[in-house]
């Protein structure tokens, strides 16, 4: 049965982004301890670093961004020049590979982003795999915007901010998944054609576990009539390796040291992902929130964070003197390890995918904080649903800060949220053991793809 597998290759394309860079070699990782062989196709564009993976072969597939289109355009606009310009020189590379191979390629495995591979695969008659690096919940909103946009939700009106969206409870119309830009036609049209694309496809696998999101795997399900493989948390199903191998950028690793010498649960580790950025003023309010909640905190101030601001310039003279060794700041951290460390008792998350997950998998519970897109949804499922953290809900000012922090350390609710989370951190572990839903979905992920070799 290995030796079988070792024939077969999988080629797998992450959408650049490092939100879907990491899961997508998780995946890739899971799928080549399961003896399959690996490439991974990639673009020039925070290409991964292959000296981290000696195991997988690499194969860049040019994407025709100039330096100025990925100094200057958003996610959204750059996902949708890829899924134009890599069309041809995928193709290009599809044709020799499958001419040339002594190996069979049982199937593509593409993020859900890059819709552009459905009909890439269709015309080579090659099965399509979708990685959806988000939730399930966020993806069943996704699903349903153009009857969202039929009902009036969408586009969201600031005056109907607070209405409930009636066929997603307990969603109110601040927490759909839009995205902050002029132009938001471009990131609808780019949701419905990669959920369109996801029914097209042979499957869809999703980094997420059955237990977390029933109601919405049940009713994905129901409504696309492909295979659905939820067999997540995928870092925490990994036999080797972690993230910090998948970063584009460098942890720096001596907030570990700093975090040993604080009390136990004491720290809010504040983070808010690889994109999403804020204003000085909302630095300001933050910093000051923080410090005045008297909790010690780690806070990742990535190169881009703050809006025109390089680091900790905008900070009031002697506000650092005044923390002294109550805050410590980083570009970078070894996120996974900093949320399994025992001294970090909340994480202050813009709620991405990934972080939303790796907080779970440690049992952190969280502030929540959502900028755009899925993290709405997350956001809300993490305060309301399974009641792991509390939302930022009003205006991000630095009274409501701290005392938002203090509910969730040290509030009369504290305590049921902390046991909420480790409720579910137990759930995220055993989904994975012999036997659990991941487990078992993905035997069925891999027997499904031998099947389609043979
Ligand atoms: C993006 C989108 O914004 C989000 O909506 C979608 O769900 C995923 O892609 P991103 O900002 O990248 O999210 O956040 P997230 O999904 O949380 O991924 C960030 C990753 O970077 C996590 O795996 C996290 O562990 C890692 N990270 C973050 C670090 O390793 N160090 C840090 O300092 C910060």
């Amino acid at each position: 049965m290995e030796e079988q597998k070792k024939q077969h290759r999988l080629l797998l394309m992450p959408s650049p982004l490092q939100g879907h860079i990491t899961p997508l070699l998780h995946l890739a990782q899971i799928l080549f301890s399961k003896g399959f062989s690996i490439t991974i196709l990639h673009t020039l564009y925070n290409s991964p670093d292959p000296t981290s993976y000696p195991q997988f072969s690499f194969h860049a597939i040019p994407d025709g961004l100039s330096e100025s289109e990925t100094a200057t355009l958003d996610s959204v606009n750059l996902t949708r020049l890829i899924n134009i310009r890599c069309l041809h020189p995928l193709k290009e590379y599809l044709l020799s590979l499958l001419s040339d191979s002594l190996q069979s390629v049982p199937c593509f495995i593409s993020d859900a982003a890059l819709h552009f591979t459905q009909s890439v695969c269709d015309e080579f008659k090659l099965p399509r795999l979708v990685l959806r690096t988000g939730g399930a919940s966020s993806f069943l909103v996704f699903a349903s915007f153009p009857l969202l946009r039929q009902k009036g939700y969408l586009p969201v009106q600031e005056s109907r901010l607070e209405e409930p969206v009636v066929d997603f409870p307990p969603l109110k119309v601040k927490d759909l998944p839009m995205y902050q830009s002029n132009d938001p036609e471009t990131f609808y049209k780019l949701v419905c054609r990669f959920v369109e694309e996801c029914k097209a496809s042979s499957g869809v696998i999703w980094n997420t576990f059955e237990e977390l999101e029933s109601s919405a795997l049940t009713k994905l399900r129901q409504d696309f009539s492909i295979p659905i493989y939820p067999i997540g948390p995928f870092h925490k199903g990994l036999l080797t390796g972690s993230a910090a191998s998948a970063s584009l950028l460098t942890p720096d690793k001596s907030c570990m040291s700093w975090l040993d010498r604080q009390e136990h649960s004491s720290v809010v580790y504040v983070s808010f992902g690889s994109i999403a950025s804020i204003s000085e003023d909302e630095f300001l309010e933050i910093a000051w929130g923080l410090s005045n909640s008297q909790q010690p905190f780690l806070w990742v101030i990535r190169p881009g964070l703050i809006r025109d601001s390089e680091w900790l310039e905008a900070l009031p003279s002697g506000f650092l003197e005044n923390l002294g060794e109550r805050g410590y700041f980083v570009k970078w951290a070894p996120q996974e390890q900093v949320l399994s460390h025992p001294a970090v008792g909340a994480f202050w998350t813009h709620n991405g995918w990934n972080s939303t997950l790796e907080s779970i998998c440690e049992g952190v519970p969280m502030i929540c904080m959502p900028c755009f897109a899925d993290q709405k949804v997350n956001a809300k499922f993490a305060s309301s649903v399974w009641k792991v953290g509390v939302q930022l809900e009003n205006k991000l000012e630095r009274g409501e800060v701290e005392r938002t922090i203090k509910k969730v350390m040290v509030g009369d609710g504290a305590k049921e949220i902390r046991e909420n989370a480790l409720n579910l951190k137990e759930k995220a572990s055993a989904c994975l053991r012999e036997g659990g839903s991941s487990h078992c979905f993905l035997d069925s992920l891999v027997s499904d793809i031998l099947s389609v070799a043979s």
